[in-house]
């Protein structure tokens, strides 16, 4: 046996449980074929939880998750918990605590998939975004004041720090150089002009020094662009809420939230502290179909292979996404389950598991 890692898996709500399931099969089929050890942590939290105590994220489950290797999250929010108590208490704040500061989704069209845009196959449509993760409008900064009066008066304060927006920048600039050596600054630096001053300065300076070229976005072109010409984009950063926007509409146009998968990093070189990353499906907890047998967990197996890749287990991960991938052709005609053990048993290539 090689390497073992501890894994925390928090299903979550509606969905959740059923395509994390699939991607725990994946992983533990990839482990037993590639040689290491996966231990589960399982952790009941979400919205079952806090209607019970009233608890989003306590103390010793944040002390539990600081202490795995990697965390796999199903998804978050029912109609039957007020919106953003799970998003800021859970989520968010798991994102904060651990100073998750990446946010990477890719945005690629598989094989097998079709994107809503006329003529767009998989060669026009592979890039990554990477999103800042712990600032912008996010941070929470903000209040209310003489609240249900004539003079109310609500703030929502964005905060960008030099330290914040330029680990986010390095990050993004190191992917960048890995592949085709261009970085797309995404920014509103024309309405913007404080925060997008930060940024655009920050941005120049560090794809000097990374040797990457550097391009320039309006958040708005690039919604049109990401439709009209996404072949112009290979990585592209931008700032908490930006990227939010943007990684919907770019799992839109790959074709859906079917395949779109992220990871929230705290890679090596930020100046905060160093949690363990988190990986969870763009989509969210569809409690329309939570049971039906309907949900694609091809995304929460596709962030699955993102962990993979994270704990350094390259083999795995690439095994992990080429069955899942093999699999999006037939998505729709199996159930959540029957499309999940299809893909551990291409995971597993048919050899017995190792005992
Ligand atoms: C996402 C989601 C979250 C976000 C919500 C659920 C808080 O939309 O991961 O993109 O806004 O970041
Ligand atoms: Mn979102």
């Amino acid at each position: 046996m090689g390497d073992s890692y501890e894994l925390a898996c928090i299903p979550g709500d509606g969905i959740g449980p059923e395509v994390v399931a699939e991607a725990r099969k994946a992983v533990d089929a990839a482990a037993a074929r590639f040689g290491f050890g996966v231990a589960w942590v399982d952790l009941d939290l979400g919205a079952d939880r806090w209607l019970r105590t009233g608890e989003a994220l306590p103390d010793a489950a944040l002390k539990e998750l600081g202490e795995v290797d990697a965390i796999l999250l199903g998804a978050v929010g029912r109609p039957d918990v007020p919106p953003g108590v799970l998003e800021r208490g859970l989520l968010l704040r798991l994102r904060f605590e651990l100073d998750l500061y990446v946010n990477l989704r890719p945005v690629k069209l598989y094989p097998g998939v079709a994107s809503p845009l006329a003529g767009v196959g998989p060669d026009d449509l592979d890039l990554l975004v990477v999103r800042e993760n712990t600032e912008g409008v996010y941070a929470g900064a903000g209040g209310t004041v003489h609240r249900g009066t004539p003079m109310e008066v609500a703030t929502e304060t964005s905060i960008e720090t030099r330290a914040g927006v330029e680990r986010c920048l390095r990050y993004a600039a190191g992917r960048a150089r890995e592949r085709e050596g261009r970085l797309t600054l995404v920014h509103k630096t024309n309405v913007l002009t404080h925060a997008g001053d930060l940024w655009q300065r920050a941005a120049r300076e560090v794809a000097a020094a990374a040797g990457v070229a550097l391009d320039y976005a309006h958040a708005d072109a690039a919604c049109l662009h990401l439709v009209s010409d996404p072949g112009r984009f290979d990585v592209v950063v931008t700032d908490n809420l930006f990227g939010d926007i943007l990684t919907d509409l770019g799992a839109a146009v790959a074709g859906g939230l079917g395949t779109a998968a992220s990871a929230n990093l705290s890679p090596a070189g930020g100046v905060g502290r160093r949690g363990p990353s988190l990986f969870e499906p763009v989509h969210g907890s569809a409690p329309d179909i939570a049971g039906t047998g309907r949900a694609n967990p091809v995304a929460a197996v596709l962030s699955a292979a993102l962990l993979l890749q994270h704990l350094g287990q390259r083999e795995a991960a690439a095994a992990v996404e080429a069955a899942a991938v093999a699999a999006l052709p037939e998505a729709g005609q199996y159930s959540t389950r029957a499309l999940g053990d299809r893909i551990a048993g291409n995971v597993a290539g048919g050899e017995p598991p190792a005992t």
